[in-house]
């Protein structure tokens, strides 16, 4: 099993560039197969999730290639819209596959999704909106089987704004006669590119970023050539990741709004941050004073996706504080292992209390999930001595080349 050997304790220093971000790529991937054209999308990062997604559209006919960032999907071929066990357990977008799926094909059979191992992860809203669209559910004990043959256009108002059910609810409505409104959706910036591809297509959505999608039904979609937003996760945890070790680093592809709820925290933290055009730099000091409280929330609010790299933080830092997920039942997996580096956190229920105690040691680790793990390598690059990360699989989920990327900015990190 792969892992990282890190030798803590040097400096960040340098530029990257920031590629297209995951759970973007995931969902343009889905609408790819609801038109018969061929769909390409660039800047797509090469990791293991898009891998899946793209073994799962292969799985259904697609012709899919992958080159230097650059997916093309052909789905003319596709022939069969059923997606079975162990190829849904493997990634959670499958189940974003749905929505397309019905609106390509109106029949649909999916096993229950995997994913990030993180909470209950329920999909009640997503079945509760396709049934508000007259879509028939049959939900047997390993997998949901769908027709939309009588489906129609509705309102409906989402009881919490999930990402995934909002992507899947418009890409189901995208050909439903009439005007389709979804209240209280989901409003990340992943969202909105869905809804730029998808307009790019030919269809008719507006509204995401207020809350409010309504989409007015068209007979058809053609091909489109879409390069995926810049991925505003992976830059935050390259900004940590500086802040943590006193680094100066310039992140280039990067939109300044979707960073804001880090950077404000980091920008109290004694980080001079900087924006120019698509670049933003960071310049930290090393890490002061913890922020008392800090809540993960829906977009614009602080993203569950940075909590675990934001309590790394906290662990090297001055003071307390307490970071509270409300999203996630169970994302403070990383604690137990910071906690091996000599972290004082204390887990109660949906709240973390963190005594920053100014340094860490190095020692054996385990990722638990993909931003838990990704917590733990930046623990590993300002811990005394050497840490090495293991089961990284959960890492490259998300994080296209993270050692070469780290190595270019003067860390001292080994994949073995
Ligand atoms: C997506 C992101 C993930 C991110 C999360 C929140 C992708 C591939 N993944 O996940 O990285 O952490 O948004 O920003 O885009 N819920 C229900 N019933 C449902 C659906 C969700 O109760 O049917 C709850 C969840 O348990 C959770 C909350 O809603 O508490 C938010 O989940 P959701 O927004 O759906 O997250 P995902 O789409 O799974």
């Amino acid at each position: 099993m792969a892992r990282y050997v890190i030798n803590g304790g040097n400096r960040l220093e340098g530029n990257i560039r920031i590629k297209g971000a995951k759970n973007s790529a995931l969902a343009l991937l889905s609408a790819s197969i609801l038109t018969q054209e061929s769909v390409v999308l660039r800047d797509c990062p090469d990791i293991s999730d898009i891998g899946n997604m793209l073994s799962i559209l292969g799985g259904l006919g697609c012709k899919c290639s992958f080159d230097c960032g650059t997916i093309t999907v052909d789905s003319s071929t596709l022939d069969g819209a059923e997606i079975e066990n162990n190829t849904a357990k493997k990634i959670r977008s499958s189940v974003f596959l749905l929505g397309a799926m019905l609106s390509r094909c109106k029949k649909a059979k999916i096993a229950y999704p995997g994913g990030c191992n993180i909470g209950l992860r329920p999909i009640d809203i997503h079945i509760d909106g396709l049934r508000k669209l007259g879509v028939e559910i049959v939900e047997t004990q390993d997998a949901l089987e769908c027709d939309a043959t009588h489906a129609h256009s509705a309102y409906m108002r989402l009881k919490i704004p999930s990402v995934g059910a909002t992507e899947n609810l418009i890409m189901a409505s995208v050909f439903l006669h009439g005007k389709t409104v979804i209240d209280n959706c989901a409003r990340e910036p992943e969202i909105v590119d869905l809804q730029n591809m998808l307009v790019a297509m030919g269809a008719k959505v507006s509204g995401v970023e207020d809350g409010r999608a309504v989409i007015e039904g068209v007979e058809s979609l053609h091909g489109v050539d879409y390069t995926v937003l810049p991925d505003r996760i992976v830059a935050g945890t390259y900004l940590i990741a500086a802040a943590m070790c006193q680094g100066e680093i310039t992140l280039e592809n990067v939109r300044r709004r979707h960073l804001e709820a880090l950077t404000a925290k980091l920008a109290d933290n004694t980080c001079n941050i900087t924006y120019k055009d698509d670049r933003i730099t960071l310049y930290s000091n090393g890490v002061s004073t913890n922020p008392p409280l800090l809540s993960t929330g829906y977009y614009p609010d602080f993203p569950t996706d940075l909590q675990s790299q934001f309590l790394a933080m906290m662990t090297i830092g001055k003071g307390k504080c307490v970071i509270e997920e409300n999203l996630f039942e169970d994302r403070f997996k990383a604690a137990n292992e910071l906690r091996l580096m000599g972290a004082d956190i204390v887990v109660r229920g949906k709240r973390a209390f963190v005594n920053g105690v100014g340094r860490l040691n190095g020692t054996t680790v385990k990722a638990c999930d993909l931003r838990g793990g990704a917590a733990l390598v930046l623990a590993g690059l300002v811990a005394r001595g050497t840490t090495i990360v293991e089961d990284i699989y959960h890492i490259d989920r998300g994080y296209e080349d993270m050692a070469p990327i780290l190595r270019s900015l003067g860390a001292d990190i080994k994949r073995i």
